[in-house]
Formats: structure tokens, C-alpha cells, sequence
């Protein structure tokens, strides 16, 4: 009886009626009410999905969520392991944690949760440790806000994005979400960037380069900002694992902004921190565009302390490059790094070899999903002795076969 008037209801009244035969408690009622409420659940979907999709703006149809690899409780959840066995090996975190000042003033600073932040005193602190004057800090909610707010100053519909690959994956995404196009450019083979680049608006750089490990030269990162007007992007996450940073090349160039955070060699990952140097124009014009208070309280205050103890930092930095000197001796396959990881290659596709190494509760970087690094290889962070020997003893434990790292597929540096 009901069915009939069901297919002849007009979209508009079907979530009307599905509340009124939804009421309707009669047994005989029950399949015309199961019909009534998936009809207008899918009538529901298909109005939404229409209307929000031709809202949305054109540059955010296609996007890709960016990767991280697996989170701790994920893979301790898929495999059964406590959180604490697991080993995580693929974000490229400080294992040793931050400065005790840091967590010290951290605690301090949460008795003063009801007032808005105050940045200023970090931005003393990086301008100490950095040696540049305070006009020319800016500070975000770690690195990839300041890449986000940096790439909508200077990106807009149509416009490109040089990104030399495989690099960072974030700079993609951050071109992408403002309209920008991704102009993937491909490294040379000792990883360093091609000088032939094409002409874009702006232009990424990583040194050192996420997830190859290599640093740029100076005379690089020079013919490449001398070689156009664009603003070049130089993230330096890593800078304080490498031989050298190159945040003095400020002086000389006006289209040039250099990118930093607290979540590599201070080890504050969890407080979203970071800061970046840039010519005093550029960086008020950056502060017109970012929200005021987009850093908590208790981070900058953590940060701040985190910077000023710098014998903590030396003894972190220390012990990392020591052990990364020796990981990179012990396994094959492994190139140079100036940071706190390893690229190594595979035998095997990188995604087995991940899956096997998480099986045994070892989590390292596939890099397949990072553009132009093929799937050959994965990314592994530099831990605690322990925890290397933990990855050490597991990629001696693969199948020889596809597991292990092969030596005559080494890139040769000399
Ligand atoms: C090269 C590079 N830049 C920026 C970031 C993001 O840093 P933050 O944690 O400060 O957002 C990362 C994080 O892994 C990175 O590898």
C-alpha cells in the first residue's frame, strides 16, 4: 500500500516522510518504513554530495591525503603488540625527548592556561640561537603551518610550485591547497638538486633533503636563488645534525626564506613548534597573514626553554650523528646523511620490506609514497642504541631474498 506513494514522493518531501513512517510502529509497516528511511538516507547523500561538491573549490576535488606512516597505536592494535614494544623508527623524532627545562617550563607555563599566548620571549630565544635580529623571525604551529601560510602569500590558482623530488611531501599538498600546480623536478643521482630548473613562483628546497639525508651546497642553494626572482622555500628542519646551515645567505638575498622547527633535534614533535628566517618585509608581511595565536602557551614556553639549553641539545646531537655513523656503517644499502635518518635501498619493494619490519614491530618510512623515490627504498630515524639494534637485528632477520639492503645497488657519492 505504501510502496507505491514512496517511489511517487518528490525529493524535497522525503526526509519529511521518513519521520512520519518512521513513527509509524505497526508491524505491517515495517519493510515500506526500512524502504522509506534507506530511500531518504541516499536521498539525503546524493542532495549533500551534490551541493557540497559544487561548492568546493576546484584545487581540493582531487587532493590526496598526505602519509605519515602508521601511528604507534595502530600498529600495535594491527599486530597485537603492546604500544610500548613497538619501535618507531619513521617520523624521524628525537628518541632521547626534550630538554627537562623544556618540560619544566612547560609545567610552569600551564598555570597560566587562561591567558592568550605570549610569543615574544620565543622569539627572543630564536633570535639568540639563531643570531638573527627578531624582525626576522616569524613563528608558526610548527614547520608545515609556516609552509602552508608561506605558500599563500606567494601561491594562487595556476600558479607553480618547483619542488626537486623525492623531498618533503608537504610542499605539494601546501601548492595544491592554494591552487597552486606541483612542478616535480627530478634530483641527479648523487640526490643533489638539478640546476636546470624549471621557472616557477616559488620553489622548495630541503636541506637536509627528507628523506634522502644529503645537504645542499652553498653554491647551490646560490645559482638557484640568483637564477630567478622566485621565493625560494629552505627548509632546514634537520640543520642541526648537518655540517652546516645556511641561514646566512639572508643577508644577500631578498627571496629567500629559511624554515625551521623544534620537532627534530629538540624533540618536542608533540607541541607543534617552529619558526622560520626570513628579510624583515617578507616576515611582516607573513605575520599580517597568520592567525595571531595559532601556538599554545605552553609550547612557545617549552620552546623557549628548549632552545636556551643548549648543552642538552649539543649531548642529543652528539649521541644521534655518533649512532647514525655507526648504523650507517652496519647496514647496506644505507646513504650518506647529514640528519637524523638513513635512506636505504631495497632488494625487495619497500613496501614488503616495511610490512615485514612491521611485523616484527619495527616501524620504518616506505618511501613509495614520496614522488620520485621509486619503491625501492625506506627512510629510517636514527633512535636510541637499543632500538637500532632492534632494526639492525630485524633486517638481518629478512628473508635474504627480499628483504635485505643490496650492496651493489649502492649509489656511488665519490
Ligand atoms: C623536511 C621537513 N620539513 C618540515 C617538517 C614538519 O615539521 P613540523 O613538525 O615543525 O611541522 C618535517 C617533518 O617531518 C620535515 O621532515
Amino acid at each position: 500500500m505504501m510502496k507505491p506513494i514512496l517511489n511517487m514522493l518528490p525529493i524535497r518531501q522525503t526526509e519529511d516522510k521518513r519521520i512520519l513512517v518512521s513513527q509509524d510502529r505497526s508491524a505491517g509497516c515495517e519493510e515500506a518504513r526500512e524502504l522509506y528511511i534507506s530511500r531518504a538516507c541516499l536521498f539525503r547523500s546524493e542532495i549533500s554530495l551534490t551541493d557540497y561538491r559544487k561548492k568546493l573549490k576546484p584545487q581540493f576535488s582531487l587532493l590526496e591525503a598526505d602519509e605519515a606512516g602508521p601511528s604507534p597505536s595502530e600498529v600495535s592494535l594491527r599486530y597485537g603488540l603492546s604500544p610500548q614494544k613497538v619501535v618507531m623508527l619513521s617520523r624521524n623524532e628525537n628518541p632521547y625527548g626534550p630538554s627537562p627545562r623544556a618540560v619544566a617550563a612547560l609545567r610552569d607555563a600551564a598555570l597560566h592556561l587562561h591567558r592568550y599566548p605570549d610569543a615574544r620571549p620565543f622569539v627572543e630565544a630564536v633570535a639568540e640561537y639563531t643570531g638573527s635580529p627578531e624582525e626576522m623571525v616569524v613563528v608558526g604551529a610548527g614547520m608545515d603551518e609556516i609552509i602552508i601560510t608561506m605558500a599563500r602569500l606567494f601561491l594562487g590558482p595556476g600558479d607553480r610550485a618547483v619542488i626537486p623530488v623525492p623531498t618533503y611531501t608537504y610542499y605539494s599538498l601546501a601548492a595544491r591547497l592554494c591552487g597552486a600546480i606541483p612542478v616535480y623536478f627530478r634530483r641527479l643521482s648523487s640526490f643533489e638538486v638539478d640546476l636546470h630548473l624549471p621557472e616557477g613562483e616559488m620553489i622548495f628546497l630541503c636541506s637536509p633533503n627528507n628523506p634522502t639525508g644529503n645537504a645542499a651546497s652553498e653554491e647551490t642553494v646560490r645559482s638557484v636563488l640568483e637564477a630567478s626572482d622566485s621565493i625560494v622555500f629552505l627548509d632546514e628542519a634537520y640543520v642541526e645534525f648537518a655540517k652546516a646551515n645556511l641561514a646566512h645567505l639572508l643577508e644577500d638575498y631578498q627571496n629567500l626564506v629559511v624554515g625551521r622547527t623544534l620537532s627534530k633535534a629538540f624533540g618536542l614533535a608533540g607541541l607543534r613548534l617552529g619558526y622560520a628566517l626570513a628579510g624583515v618585509g617578507l616576515a611582516e608581511q607573513y605575520r599580517r597573514a597568520s592567525p595571531i595565536f595559532s601556538i599554545s602557551s605552553i609550547s612557545l614556553a617549552a620552546g623557549t626553554a628548549a632552545l636556551r639549553d643548549r648543552d642538552y641539545l649539543r649531548e642529543c646531537v652528539r649521541k644521534i650523528k655518533s649512532e647514525r655513523e655507526r648504523m650507517a656503517r652496519q647496514i647496506e644499502g644505507a646513504s650518506p646523511s647529514q640528519a637524523n635518518f638513513l635512506y636505504l635501498r631495497t632488494r625487495d619493494r619497500s613496501t614488503r620490506v616495511a610490512e615485514q619490519l612491521l611485523q616484527r614491530g619495527v616501524v620504518v618510512r616506505d618511501c613509495a609514497s614520496f614522488q620520485g623515490a621509486g619503491d625501492h627504498h625506506i627512510r629510517v630515524t636514527v633512535g636510541t642504541p637499543e632500538e637500532n639494534e632492534i632494526l639492525i637485528e630485524a633486517l638481518a632477520s629478512l628473508d635474504s631474498e627480499s628483504g635485505s639492503i643490496r650492496k651493489d645497488d649502492l649509489i656511488d657519492f665519490s
